[in-house]
């Protein structure tokens, strides 16, 4: 229970333990509202059968009803439940109501906390996880978290308070009777319990992994769409996807149909008691205006506890059943919350920096080695690099180039040896990464304008027009620009599919340009650049030679025929560094 108790506190922020106090105030008062509405029907009752029963209950209050006729007193008290029960549906109304958007705005909140923590995790967290899994968190289990474990949560106190209240109420009125109702509500409430506890968390596990699994399956079948259609291999997704969606109505099927069992079960209890009370208390040889009085009043409370009962133990229930994915979201969010809250390099990427200026990159013996493996991908490595530079790396596949390269921008942090920065070690990742753009082979293209592609991240009323012209001219873009349907206005697709490989290429390079990069990486991640790319490239290295700082991959040396220097990797080693005569093995 006190995990629970520690899970909640940390999933709640400082805004929603603020309003929760409020909130458990209003369901109080609400109670009490609740309970002044069954205690009028009792006395409504009782003075049906007997005018006399309010002046023989309450003596002192005589006086309120002196000189009123016995079918006045009655019309009286009955205008004073509609009014009773008018004012309480409408608080009732408001409080819902707060309850409901304070539970929205607390899902917001709470899907944007988990995203920026995505955002900033390391990015060898991001290498172990399924991007399906990571959007299953956000849409998925922290949605059910609110819905089903917290907004039942906070059903249950308010329920609870009601349930407590009129409970007290018939105590007062008939002690032993509402003892016996007490222990049936929790006999059953026991028994339910015992059968179905471990089927609930059980079913509202597989509910949770098969969301998950079904967001991957309908996006490998999708992003794969053209290579799936080539193989003639849809059934095999389609298959997949029909069998999680049955794991998860399976489930998600039993766990609701659990639900409904305690309804169900109170419904046929309260109906058992009352008709059991009525022949009780004839058999008791009770008047028959007593019986009725003391039944009606059981009645209308049970009326009222039926609901209250039923949601409070639908909600244990549901809450019984999401535990799983509350845990979920919990674990991920102290694992990622806890290193970015401890890294002071992670720490300064949630803020704005300008660049580090530099004049060298450092590598000094490093190592590295990913997480789960036994090889090292990067053995003593020791270069220099200079500002200005163009640098070609070129080496065979796994080599090592483009670990490389994301230790240099400080990615992954060596395992021994050390990135050094003028000599200094990177204190601040935003500031180094402010003089980086990344171009790997497969660019990241919003399904969005080319403008807003070029203005990565940028407002539309920030983008500077003038800059988007001149970045297009020196991307030498301006004729694709020309020849698209609206210019700089034009929707790309998603990933830019109507462009070609050389001009997405082409935008990435007018993206760093706009946003005032000097250090250019570029990733060719595989051989199969074609002729075209391949030569953009060529161009793109001279063209910017001397003016930016290139990292240029390439699996073909023709490729960075033009570099400064180049450096050759093998095995996770640097084998030759030089000019291209140099690695080449010829003199130029
Ligand atoms: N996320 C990862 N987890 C485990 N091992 C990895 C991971 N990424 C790369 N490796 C391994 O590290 C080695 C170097 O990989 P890297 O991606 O740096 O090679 P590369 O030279 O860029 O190859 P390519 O030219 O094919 O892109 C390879 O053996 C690769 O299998
Ligand atoms: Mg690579």
């Amino acid at each position: 229970m006190k995990k629970y108790f520690t899970q909640l506190s940390y999933l709640l922020d400082s805004q929603a333990k603020k309003t929760i106090p409020l909130l458990i105030l209003s369901f109080l008062f609400s109670s009490v509202l609740d309970v002044i509405g069954v205690g009028l029907i009792g006395v409504f009752l009782g003075l049906l059968t007997n005018p006399h029963f309010f002046l023989q209950k309450f003596p002192d209050l005589a006086f309120l009803l002196q000189g009123l006729s016995e079918k006045k007193i009655i019309g009286l008290f009955g205008v004073l439940i509609i009014v009773a029960f008018a004012v309480k549906a409408i608080l009732t109304l408001l409080i819902q109501a707060k309850v409901i958007f304070f539970c929205q705005l607390l899902l917001v909140r709470l899907k944007n906390r988990m995203m920026i923590a995505y955002q900033y995790a390391p990015y060898t967290y991001h290498l172990q996880r399924n991007s399906s899994y990571l959007i299953s968190r956000i849409q998925d289990n922290i949605g059910s978290f609110i819905g089903n474990v917290f907004l039942p949560l906070l059903n249950l106190i308010s329920s609870g308070f009601i349930a407590i209240s009129i409970l007290s109420l018939l105590a007062i009125l008939h002690p032993f009777i509402t003892l016996f109702l007490v222990s049936m509500f929790f006999s059953v409430g026991l028994v339910f319990d015992l059968f179905v506890k471990q089927k609930l968390s059980s079913m509202g596990k597989i509910v949770s992994l098969s969301n998950g699994e079904m967001i991957k399956t309908i996006h490998h079948s999708l992003h794969g769409l053209t290579e799936i259609r080539v193989l003639g291999r849809e059934d095999y997704f389609l298959q997949w996807l029909s069998k999680i969606s049955h794991r998860y109505a399976h489930a998600a099927g039993i766990l609701v149909a659990l639900q409904q069992i305690p309804r169900y079960l109170i419904e046929n209890m309260i109906a058992i008691f009352i008709i059991g009370l009525t022949l009780g208390g004839i058999a008791a040889g009770f008047s028959i205006s007593g019986v009725v009085a003391m039944v009606g009043m059981f009645a209308a409370a049970g009326a009222r506890l039926l609901p209250t009962v039923t949601q409070i133990m639908s909600a244990i229930n549901q809450i019984r059943g999401y535990l799983y994915q509350t845990q979920l979201v919990y674990e991920e969010l102290v694992e990622l919350e806890s290193i970015t809250k401890g890294s002071k390099k992670i720490k300064s990427l949630y803020q704005k920096f300008d660049k580090l200026t530099f004049s060298t990159i450092f590598l000094s013996n490093v190592n590295y080695q990913y997480p789960h493996t036994d090889y090292s991908a990067l053995k003593n490595v020791n270069i220099t690099l200079h500002k200005g530079q163009s640098i070609g790396l070129v080496g065979p596949s796994g080599a090592g180039k483009s670990t490389l390269v994301n230790v240099i921008l400080g990615f992954l942090e060596p395992e021994s040896g050390q990135l050094l920065i003028d000599g200094k070690p990177i204190d601040n990742l935003r500031e180094w990464l402010n003089n980086f753009a990344y171009i790997p082979q497969i660019i990241f293209l919003l399904d969005d304008t080319l403008r807003r592609n070029i203005a990565l991240g940028i407002d539309d009323h920030e983008i500077d027009e003038d800059r988007i012209t001149k970045v297009i001219q020196m991307a030498q873009l301006t004729e694709v620009v020309q020849q698209l349907p609206e210019g700089v206005d034009t929707l790309l697709g998603e990933n830019g599919v109507r462009l070609s490989g050389g001009q997405r290429q082409r935008v990435a390079l007018a993206r760093a340009f706009y946003h005032e990069r000097d250090v250019i990486i570029m990733d060719e991640a595989t051989s199969s650049l074609d002729h075209e790319t391949e030569q953009e490239v060529i161009n793109t290295i001279k063209t910017l030679k001397g003016n930016k700082t290139l990292i240029v991959i390439a699996h073909r040396l023709s490729t960075v025929e033009n570099c400064d220097i180049l450096l050759r990797l093998e095995k996770g080693r640097i084998t030759k560094v030089g000019s291209f005569a140099d690695v080449v093995g010829i003199s130029s």
